[in-house]
Order: C-alpha cells, then sequence, then structure tokens
C-alpha cells in the first residue's frame, strides 16, 4: 500500500472502535490519514477500545481522536460532525461501517426491534451523509458504505440484509446525486468476517461454524479494498457495491435436490 496515498486527509469510520471498522481506520491510517473513531456505547470497554484504536494510529504518526456518538439519533450525528469540523476542519473519506441489529427472523421482530433496525442501519447511515455533506464537498470526498451478503442471500436470522440491500440502493442513489459535488460514492459487501457480531450470528445459526476458513474474509482484506476505492486508482468505480468475500457466494447455489454427479452433468462430459 502506498503510505502517503491520504497524507493531509481526514477520514470517519462510523462503528470504528472494534471489528472490521478498526480495521479500515488502521488502514487509512497507514495510507496517512488521520482518523476520526466513532463508537456508541458511553464509557466501559466500548470507550476503552475506541482509544486503543486511537494510540496505534498515533503510533503510525498519525492523528485521531475519539467521538462517541449514536448514528440513530440526528443530533448526535451533527455533533459528531462539527467536531470532525472543529479538529480537522475538512472530511474527505466517510466510512459508513456501524451497524447494530437483532438476530431473529423478521416476522419476530418487536416494534422497537424494527424501529432500531431501521433507525440505525438505515436512517443513521443517511444522517451521516447529510450532516456531513458541506464537508466533503469541499473536499471532493468518498463515501464508502460497508454492506453483507445479507443483502443479496436470504439467511432466517438476519433482518439487517433488508436494511443493506436498501443501502445498496441508496449507493446507488447517491453515486448519481452527488456526483455534481465531485462526491464519489461506493460500497463493499463483506462476506464472514469472524468478529464480535459474528460470535453472536453463530449462536443463530450452527451452519455458520462449518464454514471453511478459506471462505472466511479478514478485516484486513476489507480494509484494503476500502482504502482501494477510495483512492484514485478507484477513479472510474461509481455507485456500485464490491463483493468481498474469497468466492464464499460463488458456492452458495448447493440445492439438496441436485448431488455432485447430477450438478456436474454437462460440466465433465
Ligand atoms: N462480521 C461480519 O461477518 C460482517 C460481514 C459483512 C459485513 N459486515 C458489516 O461490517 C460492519 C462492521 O461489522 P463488525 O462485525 O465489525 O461489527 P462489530 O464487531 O459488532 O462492531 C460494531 C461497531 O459499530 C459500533 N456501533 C454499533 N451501533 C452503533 C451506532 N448506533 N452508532 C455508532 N456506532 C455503532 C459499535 O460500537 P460499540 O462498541 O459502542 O457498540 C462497534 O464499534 C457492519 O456494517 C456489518 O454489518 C460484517
Amino acid at each position: 500500500m502506498e503510505k502517503d496515498l491520504f497524507t493531509g486527509k481526514a477520514a470517519l469510520v462510523t462503528g470504528s472502535s472494534r471489528g472490521i471498522g478498526r480495521a479500515i481506520a488502521l488502514g487509512f491510517a497507514r495510507a496517512g490519514a488521520d482518523l476520526v473513531i466513532n463508537h456508541s456505547k458511553a464509557g466501559g470497554s466500548s470507550q476503552k477500545k475506541a482509544e486503543e484504536v486511537c494510540r496505534e494510529i498515533e503510533g503510525l504518526g498519525r492523528k485521531a481522536f475519539v467521538v462517541q456518538a449514536d448514528i440513530g439519533l440526528k443530533s448526535s450525528v451533527r455533533e459528531m460532525i462539527e467536531a470532525v469540523s472543529g479538529r480537522y476542519g475538512r472530511l474527505d473519506f466517510l466510512v459508513l461501517n456501524a451497524a447494530k441489529a437483532p438476530f431473529k427472523p423478521i416476522e419476530k421482530l418487536l416494534e422497537r426491534e424494527m424501529r432500531q433496525l431501521v433507525e440505525t442501519n438505515f436512517m443513521g447511515n443517511i444522517f451521516c451523509i447529510q450532516e456531513a455533506l458541506h464537508l466533503l464537498g469541499a473536499a471532493e470526498g468518498k463515501i464508502l458504505f460497508i454492506s453483507s451478503l445479507g443483502s443479496r442471500f436470504y439467511n432466517p436470522a438476519y433482518p439487517l440484509g433488508s436494511m443493506k440491500a436498501a443501502m445498496e440502493a441508496v449507493v446507488r442513489d447517491c453515486a448519481e446525486s452527488l456526483a455534481p459535488r465531485k462526491i464519489s460514492v461506493n460500497g463493499i459487501c463483506g462476506g464472514v468476517v469472524k468478529t464480535d457480531s459474528f460470535k453472536v450470528l453463530r449462536q443463530h445459526m450452527e451452519e455458520l461454524e462449518h464454514i471453511p476458513e478459506e471462505l472466511c474474509v479478514s478485516p484486513d482484506a476489507i480494509a484494503d479494498v476500502a482504502v482501494f476505492l477510495c483512492g484514485p486508482a478507484a477513479r472510474g468505480i461509481r455507485g456500485q457495491t464490491i463483493v468481498v468475500d474469497n468466492g464464499l457466494s460463488n458456492r452458495l447455489y448447493r440445492p439438496a435436490w441436485a448431488g455432485e454427479q447430477k450438478s456436474r452433468k454437462g460440466v465433465d462430459s
């Protein structure tokens, strides 16, 4: 990775105290950017982890500070963007990574769970885009959304998938509507990444335990594509959500009624 690719630029990664967001924040710092680390829970281990990420980034010779903000609250997002403006006076990269959702079938969602699902994973991302627009416009900035395979494939305990699908449409729409302001918008659709949220999801989907290690993706593999999509080499990519899953989705179609013999018919003969 080019060390000074993002030198002099500033990035906000929502939900960057741990997991994929942390890896993306560190990837941007390695490429030279200054960072804003965001998490939602006040105090405790969440705050501690966010501060640790900051120390790591400072160790790389870049600036970083923590903002505790719930992206589902517009006022909270506004205060976060004001803090970014006050500290750095600019924002070049907005990475929409934060997510939180219950793992249960859609038909079993309680009203409050449904509201939280939409407020955090749809409205929250749009609040971030709206509030950061003036800074991103001034910097000819980039917006990057982190999606998941649940946007395209059925998973019985993953209502977040429908929010990811909606956001992939937002990626396409904003790529067009924000193009006149020279803001580029893209997404990454990640495969299975063994983070804290994966540990919870696998309690609801036993089959996840059996996914071979080589079909899982590391947080760093997602981070590398994030840096690429926000860099000049990706200037020809607009409104796309790129799948980064180590090929997992290529292998998902294995119907129980078609044995190995049958599925290879016409391939070997
Ligand atoms: N893990 C996977 O297999 C996988 C695969 C594809 C895509 N993804 C996507 O990648 C992203 C990161 O996933 P992950 O597994 O790394 O998640 P994670 O380990 O659960 O971390 C979630 C992060 O988001 C923050 N967050 C949660 N709700 C928030 C809110 N309302 N406002 C601000 N921050 C909030 C958390 O902060 P606190 O610590 O304060 O709660 C934490 O920093 C998500 O969008 C997820 O859907 C994950």
